[in-house]
């Protein structure tokens, strides 16, 4: 597996048959379909069912989106927004929008907040410019991305008319269910469907992050050509050693149950910080829950060295850290040698900025393993869609794999309704009578 390895050497463990049992039998399950939360298993062969027809649709509705926008909207929430936030983050340029000549629209985001100065502040920034918009939603029901979605459809619809709007405009949601199909239907918007048995937090494969990704200018067929890659590196057929994700899980299994409670996860490029965020919500909402689950936390480095580092080398000992380390940079940049030598910084003169990151990873590694924090390490070869395609997958299958070793069922996520009943009630929403007295006696 060239894609991705894994290295648990400075974790202070060893594997026990037992956990490396547990692992395949947790990975055999999800091959099976045995286990629990059996009905959203679509995600496991996901990248090897993708077909030609299906990226040859989506790159044609990202091209009809591109021809007519240099700003495109995505509208998601959840498992609806941030793979492809993730993704986009991760393969663009930080200074992308600073250069004169764009090669794509600049896709932008919303209905993942419901903050009234930032939705503002994105209409204003519309007016602006050509827009279209991508709305997804599984449910079709959620209320942060409706709401987005109401104001910039209206928008689009008081610039364009309502027939230029309709071609500005593409739904991704359930093939038959939800507010939003039935509004799609209604207003002839062009629809991709997210398939049944593939949950938010594991459908960035689906159109859900691949028509954004596609629309930003990302090359999807190598993302999931790593993602394919790695479905087969992580099949059933391969042994605990050889599977990557087999071993992470066994591995954040085996340092939860000896008390480490929270995992960080962290990277040394800033690129990846969304992908940071995607994972916090796969394993949060996976694993959270019956009171049980690794709190997945994370950092950006070495930024947060100068903030969360004094917390992880001398806090509560109930930490372990995962890192994304990158084997290659994309540019090379070296610090030049000063006549004055100033700065004392002569002695790195010649070497590549990488270089010096590499070595503050590594000072880093065993500055934390020395201060009691066992450090798993996720290397991938460069940040490209094949292998963030690859990493993506890899963080799917070892969370399937490390909720069925918990004893959870990693795909429902029943905890997420509590906050809602709450909101609507106090929002007086139909249906919510005896609700909202309940609540406003409770203020
Ligand atoms: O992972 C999940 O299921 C959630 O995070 C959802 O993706 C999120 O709540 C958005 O749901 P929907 O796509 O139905 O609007």
């Amino acid at each position: 597996m060239k894609t991705l390895k894994i290295d648990i050497s400075k974790a202070g463990i060893e594997l026990s048959a037992d956990m490396k049992a547990r692992a395949q039998a947790a990975n055999a399950l999800l091959e099976s379909g045995e286990g629990a939360g059996n009905d959203f298993l679509g995600w496991v062969h996901l990248p090897s069912s993708i077909s030609e027809a299906d990226l040859e649709a989506i790159e044609a509705a990202a091209a009809k989106l591109r021809s007519k926008a240099d700003l495109v909207v995505c509208i998601g929430i959840g498992g609806s927004y941030l793979g492809a936030k993730a993704v986009l983050e991760a393969m663009s340029d930080p200074f992308r929008l600073l250069h004169k000549e764009q090669s794509a629209p600049t896709v932008v985001f919303a209905g993942q907040n419901i903050s009234e100065d930032y939705v503002h502040a994105l209409m204003k920034a519309a007016e602006e410019h050509s827009v279209s918009a991508v709305v997804i939603s599984k449910s079709g029901t959620t209320t942060e991305p409706a709401i987005a979605f109401r104001l910039i459809k209206a928008a689009l619809e008081s610039r364009y008319g309502k027939q230029e709007a309709a071609e500005r405009i593409v739904a991704v949601t359930d093939r038959a269910r939800g507010a939003l199909k039935t509004l799609a239907t209604d207003e002839g918007y062009p629809t991709f469907v997210i398939p049944d048995d593939v949950g938010g937090r594991f459908s960035v494969l689906t159109p859900v992050g691949l028509l954004p990704l596609a629309v930003a200018g990302v090359d999807i067929r190598a993302l999931v050509a790593g993602a394919r890659e790695m479905e087969a590196a992580t099949g059933t057929g391969v042994p605990f050693d050889e599977n990557p994700a087999a071993v992470y899980a066994a591995a954040r299994n085996t340092l939860y149950e000896a008390g480490k409670k929270i995992e960080i996860l962290g990277s040394y490029e800033p690129q990846l910080q969304y992908v940071n965020e995607w994972w916090k919500q796969l394993y949060g909402e996976s694993e959270g829950k019956q009171g049980r689950g690794i709190f997945p936390a994370s950092v950006t480095l070495t930024a947060d060295l100068h903030s969360m580092g004094q917390y992880i080398q001398e806090g509560e000992r109930t930490l372990f850290e995962t890192i994304i380390s990158v084997a290659s940079p994309a540019h090379e940049v070296r610090i030049e040698a000063e006549a004055d030598n100033l700065d004392g910084l002569n002695f790195l003169a010649g070497k590549r900025i990488s270089e010096v990151n590499r070595m503050a990873e590594l000072g880093v590694q065993l500055a934390h393993v020395d201060g009691g924090v066992p450090n798993l390490r996720v290397e991938i070869p460069a940040i490209d869609a094949h292998a963030v395609g690859a990493l993506l997958y890899f963080f799917e299958r070892a969370c399937g794999i490390s909720g069925y070793i918990l004893g959870v069922n990693p795909f429902d996520q029943p905890g997420v309704e509590a906050y809602k009943k709450n909101m609507f009630a106090l929002l007086e929403k139909p249906g919510y009578e005896e609700a909202t007295k309940a609540i406003k006696a409770r203020l």
